[in-house]
């Protein structure tokens, strides 16, 4: 009997000391991540620059905080097993990027795997999990990205575990990003366990393609959209859905860039720029940086937009905000521009997941269109407007006259 009592005892304990740090993402993380563009190409005076960038270019005002290096900055482990950053690439050693980092008011983000490797091939934190998150915690790291590549035989829930347990026991409050591409359902389990998981495979800077690499396919944004699919009632503060990366900036147009970063504001994703923070063009830094956007996206309520209707090509998303504000958004995925006229009096809404409901007859609400940056009146009438193709109406609703 003692011994019963003393495991319940020891199980309880442990329980106690081994948990997700909470409260770090009670909204969606706002940062950048250089794989999207870089690729393997990153060393510390590209992160330092894009660190400035951030800054200089307004996006840190806009609420961006993390500066992320994914995949490749590893050098090999020391002879007690130790992660080291690349000697050439990093010469100045990790510390001392982190502390350039946090001298801009922004934070420090790092790639690593579940498996033995990483998918570009450098040293995973297989079997050495304690001991890298014990350097993440004395570098100054605040944010870990950790992928699912060469992980044969292993058990995702279980891996993912383990590596939350060593970040909590090394004590410094680290964000932790899933990147499991979704294989194993991580919307089921990963809100114990992390602060965000990727839904989906790569992303890759296409509206409407995939890309095949042989083994295995990049998707472009409409793609990654409709795998979103029943996986809102999973997310909310401090456990997000990621869609993955943004490729704002990328080459896609104008329009695409829009219409994309839109989706990720009304699905509450997590933005993270993956774009060249250093040379970017003023659309690009107005779409990243646009406010009435991000306040969709950061809005406290934490509930992801959910698609209302779907037909020839253009659908129409809520997301309830809090105070009883709505953000609405017409996407057109169709090639040619679409005239709408939208009788709010025939639409009343019903969010069955968050309980938020309005019905248009009963209140009407101020409408202010996001991208154009005003109002343009209110829902007691119809409301009539173009959508380019590949594009938007962003609108955001105020019940009131
Ligand atoms: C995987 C991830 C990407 C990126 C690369 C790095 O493909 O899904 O986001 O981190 O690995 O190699």
């Amino acid at each position: 009997m003692k011994k019963i009592i003393l495991l319940i005892a020891l199980l309880l304990a442990t329980g106690l000391y081994s948990q997700k740090f909470d409260g770090l993402a009670l909204t969606p993380p706002m940062g950048w991540n250089s794989w999207n563009k870089f690729g393997c190409d990153v060393n510390e005076q590209l992160i330092r620059e894009t660190a400035d960038a951030m800054v200089s270019s307004g996006m840190k005002a806009a609420g961006y905080q993390y500066i992320v290096i994914d995949d490749c900055w590893h050098g090999e482990r020391d002879k007690l097993g130790f992660i080291q950053p690349h000697p050439e690439r990093f010469p100045s050693g990790m510390k001392a990027l982190a502390d350039y980092i946090h001298s801009k008011g922004l934070k420090f983000g790092i790639y690593s795997d579940a498996g033995w490797k990483t998918c570009g091939g450098k040293p995973g934190s297989r079997g050495h999990e304690y001991q890298d998150a014990m350097k993440y915690a004395e570098w100054g790291v605040d944010y870990l990205k950790y992928d699912w590549c060469h992980t044969e035989g292993l058990n995702a829930e279980g891996a993912y575990l383990t590596m939350r347990d060593a970040l909590f026991a090394a004590g410094r409050p680290i964000v932790f990003s899933l990147c499991e591409w979704g294989n194993n359902k991580p919307w089921e389990w990963g809100k114990k366990i992390g602060h965000l998981w990727r839904t989906t495979g790569d992303i890759t800077a296409c509206f409407d393609c995939v890309v095949d690499h042989g083994t295995w396919k990049s998707l472009g944004v409409t793609y990654i959209l409709d795998l979103q699919k029943g996986l809102r009632v999973h997310a909310g503060p401090d456990h997000w859905n990621d869609p993955d990366m943004m490729e704002v900036g990328n080459g896609m147009a104008v329009n695409e860039d829009r219409a994309h970063f839109s989706m990720w504001c009304m699905l509450a994703a997590p933005l993270m720029a993956g774009n060249d923070l250093s040379n970017m063009t003023k659309e690009t830094i107005e779409i990243l940086t646009n406010q009435e956007a991000i306040a969709i996206n950061q809005d406290s309520l934490g509930v992801q937009g959910f698609i209302y209707s779907a037909k020839d090509s253009l659908e129409i998303w809520f997301k309830p905000l809090s105070k009883g504000e709505w953000a609405v958004c017409f996407l057109n995925r169709s090639p040619e521009m679409k005239e709408i006229i939208f009788e709010w009096n025939k639409h009343p809404i019903n969010d069955e997941f968050s309980k938020c409901a309005i019905n248009f007859e009963k209140t009407s609400c101020k409408i202010r269109d996001v991208w154009m940056k005003k109002e343009i009146g209110s829902t007691k009438k119809a409301s009539r407007f173009q959508v380019g193709s590949h594009d938007v109406k962003m609108l955001r609703l105020k019940p009131g006259k």
